[in-house]
């Protein structure tokens, strides 16, 4: 078997890697096996490409260069990736995600050089300037994100009027540079692009709040693998294609997933600036008149102890919380009194996908005890207790019952349908919708107020008290 034959049958059978490991990740029960799948086919890729031959039939050069860049890429990422807090996931795959981009731009723009340099009557191909514009958006979109999610900068829309047109301005202007740079091969063109793409980048994600990033960094996520599919067609590498292909889908795949889980349009997500106006009183009355029912750890304690079925709506404060591991003895402490213990799990609670079945998962809680929305709804009208830990957002019955409200439509989990709600969070701050939660003015509902851990470590007190 000749070299190329040997690196094509290597790069098919990492392609293939690639495709299982999409499969495995689509559960949580598989996701880890996924990941190492995965991994491993990189790593058979990567082995394999210091051995291919270019066109001319020479090995690769600056092997020394290549892994002096591989050392510092691992020095860095190993300890981000290690110690990064999990609630500040999605910012660590902005940023991951921003140097994929960037990298491929990088590849296109020392491809375009090279073609100038050694064949200067020769035109420069599509895949080249597409690989500098969607690398370069999706370098310059990542980073304001993380600066958002990070909150280096504020995670509310920044708007200003004309916003729109301007952007779509640019996004025109990107294009006509693309099809002038292809009919004259300017060398100074391409810097001009760069720059536009660049401002295109920053501007496209200005508008979008904190609420939405997540979904934007995988739709930045899929521009970045289209990035990388036209680098490995500038470069004639057959698996940078197909890898590049596959995270553009399924990122695309994703971003409409998260999309339709908030009842959202993706163009709303995008162009509708959702979470400018905060209208929540952030006090513990509204000038209704309405007072909230703030209740004890151990009224709470005999309550859950005395219930027969309990279903526990994990939320973004759960996870701020780090408050898995006592959820779950509280569970089990139930359980072991004969309390039928279950998890009422919506597709975007927390801030990202899947946020709340691996942080459930970290605490070694069975998947089956996992219940998704559409079931955990059609059980709550007979629990007895809805124990709320962090979640506000996903279970404001604003999206079903006002027009008005900028989550009408969002699918939610239907909390208030049990007989007793109980809300764990700290103040009557809304969640990251900035929207007020009638649920907590609801008779049925009692708040325990404080840090969820520790309210938590409370109830497991109580109950075994009662
Ligand atoms: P949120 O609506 O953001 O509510 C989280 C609640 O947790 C807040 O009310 C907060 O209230 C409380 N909290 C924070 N820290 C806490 C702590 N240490 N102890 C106790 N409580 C704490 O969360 P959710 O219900 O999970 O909804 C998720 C939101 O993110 C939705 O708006 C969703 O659209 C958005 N989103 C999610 C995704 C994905 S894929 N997951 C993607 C895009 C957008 P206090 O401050 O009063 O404690």
């Amino acid at each position: 078997m000749s070299r190329g034959t040997l690196i094509d049958l290597i790069y098919l059978i990492a392609a293939t890697t690639f495709v299982l490991a999409l499969k495995g990740l689509g559960s949580p029960k598989r996701a880890r096996v996924g990941n190492l799948i995965a991994a491993f086919g990189m790593i058979l890729a990567v082995g394999a490409t210091f051995f291919k031959l270019n066109d001319q039939g020479q090995h690769l050069r600056h092997i020394p260069l290549i892994l002096l860049a591989m050392a510092i890429g691992t020095i860095v990422a190993v300890p981000a990736a290690r110690f990064m807090r999990f609630t500040a996931m999605p910012q660590l795959v902005a940023i991951f995600n921003g140097v994929g981009g960037g990298a491929a731009a990088l590849v296109s723009i020392t491809e375009f050089i090279h073609i100038k340099s050694t064949h200067p009557a020769t035109y420069v191909t599509l895949e080249v300037l597409l690989g500098v514009l969607i690398g370069t958006v999706s370098f310059s979109g990542s980073a304001i994100a993380y600066a958002k999610l990070q909150e280096l900068m504020t995670g509310r829309p920044i708007t200003y009027p004309g916003q729109q047109i301007i952007n779509a301005l640019f996004a025109v202007a990107a294009l006509a540079l693309i099809v002038t740079i292809l009919v004259t091969s300017s060398s100074m063109l391409l810097w001009v692009l760069l720059i536009v793409a660049f401002v295109l980048g920053i501007i496209f994600v200005l508008p979008i709040g904190g609420a939405d990033v997540p979904v934007l960094i995988s739709l930045l996520n899929a521009f970045t693998g289209l990035a990388v599919a036209a680098s490995g067609f500038t470069l004639g590498n057959n698996l940078l294609i197909v890898a590049g292909t596959l995270v553009g889908a399924s990122g695309i795949l994703l971003t409409r997933m998260m999309s339709a889980a908030m009842g959202r349009s993706l163009s709303n997500v995008l162009f509708s600036a959702f979470g400018s106006v905060v209208t929540a009183s952030g006090d513990a009355a509204r000038d209704d008149g309405r007072t909230v029912r703030s209740g004890t750890p151990d009224d709470v304690g005999v309550l859950l102890a005395y219930s027969n079925k309990v279903v526990i709506v994990p939320g973004y404060g759960l996870a701020v919380a780090q408050a898995q591991h006592v959820v779950r003895e509280l569970a089990d402490l139930l359980e072991s009194k004969g309390v039928e213990v279950s998890y009422a799990i919506h597709p975007v609670a927390g801030r990202m996908p899947g946020h709340m079945n691996v942080l459930l998962a970290e605490a070694n809680i069975p998947y089956e005890k996992l219940k998704e929305m559409d079931e955990a709804n059609s059980e709550l009208a007979t629990a007895d207790v809805a124990l709320v830990v962090g979640a506000n957002d996903t279970v404001n019955p604003a999206a079903k019952n006002d027009p008005h409200s900028p989550i009408y439509g969002m699918p939610i989990i239907n909390a208030g349908d049990a007989q007793n709600i109980v809300f764990l969070k700290r103040s009557m701050r809304p969640g990251f919708a900035g929207i007020e939660n009638d649920l907590l003015f609801d008779p049925k509902t009692v708040l325990l107020f404080g840090d969820a851990k520790d309210t938590l470590s409370k109830l497991v007190t109580a109950v075994k008290a009662s």
